[in-house]
């Protein structure tokens, strides 16, 4: 589920169960690529985990061993270390993203 990553870094944010949270959950996703940029950056692995932080916010428990402060819900993770994987180029498709454009 972490692909046996020595690090995971997990964003916590306080959400009030309204759509305020969405820019709640964008920072987060921002902190989180902008981390990932940069692991690739210095030729580490990285993966953005969600699954497992979901998992995570349902557990008190581990919540609290996690240090993760009372008030704040973990949205997002990034897991990251060295990797055998190499980085290659990908040819992405203009549409992968559904785009409406307006005029
Ligand atoms: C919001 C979000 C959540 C993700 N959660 C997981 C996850 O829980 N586990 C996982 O292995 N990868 C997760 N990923 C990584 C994706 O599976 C995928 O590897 C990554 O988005 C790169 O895809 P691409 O190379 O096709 O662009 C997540 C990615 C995003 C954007």
């Amino acid at each position: 589920m972490l692909y046996g990553a020595p690090m995971l870094i997990v964003l916590a944010t306080k959400l009030k169960g309204d759509a305020s949270d969405n820019s709640g959950y964008s920072n987060a996703a921002t902190v989180i690529e902008n981390l990932n940029l940069a692991a690739v950056e210095l030729g580490l692995g990285a993966c953005h985990i969600w699954g497992a932080i979901a998992a995570l916010a349902e557990d008190d428990a581990l919540k609290q061993a996690l240090k993760i402060p009372e008030g704040f819900t973990p949205v997002g993770g990034l897991v990251v270390g060295d990797s055998a994987d190499a980085y290659t180029k990908r040819d992405i498709p203009d549409n992968r993203i559904a785009t409406e454009i307006l005029d």
